[in-house]
């Protein structure tokens, strides 16, 4: 029997902020998009195709796949991803990580890859335990000498009368349990719950029937219905990332990493092989579900040759989420070779991909975007400042002008002013570049430049 214990699985959500206002893909019943819903504005064709792509994931048909989203920089890529997970449901695991990333001097890139994918795949595991469970109306613990140390006296049994609605039952329990009943200070009127077999306890909260000095502290709870001795149901969703360090901590290291606290960095791939079979074996005996997440790569052309066959390979397996891979390059060189390929895949990984583009939104759906952005924010925005804003990201892009709207409304906050004005705009915008200014910046004082 595997001991659950929780691990907070490792989400990203710092890098999603822009993104905030993104609620799902904004589609009606019949999965054509509607113009603004959903904080999602325009990007029609691509809203029905990820739309498509979402519902193929549900009925399980998109094994064998990956989805690469591309398009000019700035045209919603990033943000579709995070719909598609929006759309997926509550508590799906959503993985996010750049190209770049794999890149480290301490694990390999393949070991990188390989934790994201399993970070983004839940398993569901529900588990009957036999649990006593009741309001404690009296409670004796016996003190004793300890055996390692007679001087100290230690809790060795106690007595408990456990009651619920129904019934009351008086056990005794040995010190394992009587140690823990001291630990969590129960008293009489709290409402436990203790592990028929292992004897965990924990303290469900302060009886409503019970008299209670402090209610603030303490959360009131009813006092149980049914028997004491009772089967009860456990839901616990982890990753198979979480599973996988559970089992790796168990197996790893012994007294040595214990007091040095060496914590080996890689997984041994065995301990990856226990796990999936443990987690089919669950699924089997219907204990388990899996949930499949989305596992995000932006920048997927920052990946190089080795990082994509693994990738290629890894849509192959059963175990495996939603690959929704991002790129804003046309034609350009497969990272690790001098081939030059679409999007800088190979073909037959790209043979394999279901590709949705995006494309340039228009003057319009830029200000539609602006808008979302500023209620998301909470700042309001004067017309004169919106249409600034509106031609700067049709001139420059749609990326700069929601920087810029961001800093305006910062600033404009820390005035204490209600409203974005124009020249609120025009002060920021001018002092920040967008990249094609950047870049000339650069070209004319190259030879000035360090190198
Ligand atoms: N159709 C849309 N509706 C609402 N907001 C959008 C839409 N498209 C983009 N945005 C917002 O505009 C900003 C820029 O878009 P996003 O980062 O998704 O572009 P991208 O295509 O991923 O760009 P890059 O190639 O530079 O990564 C984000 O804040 C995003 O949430
Ligand atoms: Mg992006």
């Amino acid at each position: 029997m595997v001991e659950i214990e929780e691990i907070g699985s490792g989400m990203r959500l710092e890098r999603i902020g822009a993104h905030s206002h993104i609620k799902g893909l904004g589609l009606d019943g019949d999965g054509r998009a509607k113009v603004v819903a959903d904080g999602l504005v325009g990007q029609v064709r691509a809203r029905e195709a990820a739309g498509l792509v979402v519902m193929m994931a549900k009925e399980g048909k998109l094994s064998g796949k990956a989805v690469l989203l591309a398009g000019p920089p700035g045209t919603g890529k990033t943000a579709i991803a995070v719909a598609m997970a929006r759309e997926l449901g509550e508590g799906v695991p959503f993985i996010q990580l750049s190209g770049s990333e794999i890149y480290s001097a301490e694990r390999k890139k393949t070991e990188v890859l390989m934790e994201a994918m399993r970070k983004a795949i839940g398993v569901k595991i529900r588990e009957l335990r036999k649990v006593y469970e009741g309001e404690v109306t009296s409670l004796d613990v016996k003190m004793g000498s300890s055996p390692y140390n007679p001087f100290i006296k230690v809790p060795q049994e106690a007595v408990i009368n456990l009651k619920t609605s129904e019934e009351e039952k008086k056990i005794r329990v040995g010190p394992n349990v009587a140690r823990q009943l001291i630990e969590y200070a129960i008293s009489e009127g709290d409402v436990i719950m203790i592990d028929a077999k292992d004897g965990r306890v924990s303290k469900v909260g302060r009886s409503s029937e019970a008299f209670t000095f402090d209610l603030e502290a303490e959360q009131v709870v009813p006092r149980p219905n049914g028997p004491v001795l009772k089967e009860k149901e456990f839901v616990y969703i982890l990753t198979l990332d979480d599973l996988d360090r559970m089992i790796a901590k168990r197996r790893g290291g012994g007294l040595f990493s214990l007091l040095l606290g060496v914590e080996s960095k890689e997984i041994d791939p065995e301990v990856r092989v226990a796990v999936d079979q443990q987690v089919k074996e669950w699924v089997e005996e219907g204990r388990a579900e899996i949930i499949p997440g989305v596992m995000f790569i932006d920048d997927a052309h920052l990946m190089d040759i080795e990082a994509l066959s693994f990738i290629s390979r890894a849509m192959e397996s059963e175990l495996v989420p939603i690959i929704v891979m991002a790129t804003n390059r046309g034609v350009t060189k497969i990272r690790g070779t001098d081939i030059e390929a679409p999007f800088g895949m190979p073909l037959d990984l790209l043979d394999r991909l279901v590709i949705i583009t995006t494309e340039k939104y228009s003057e319009e759906e830029i200000g539609e975007i602006l808008k979302i952005r500023a209620r998301e924010e909470g700042v309001e925005i004067e017309e004169g400042a919106l249409e600034l804003l509106k031609k700067l990201g049709a001139e420059k892009s749609l990326r700069y002008s929601v920087q810029i709207l961001g800093i305006a409304g910062v600033r404009a906050r820390t005035k204490g002013e209600k409203k974005i004005t124009k020249e609120e705009v025009e002060q920021v915008a001018q002092r920040f570049s967008d990249v094609k200014e950047a870049v000339d910046y650069l070209k004319k004082y190259e030879s000035e430049l360090l190198r």
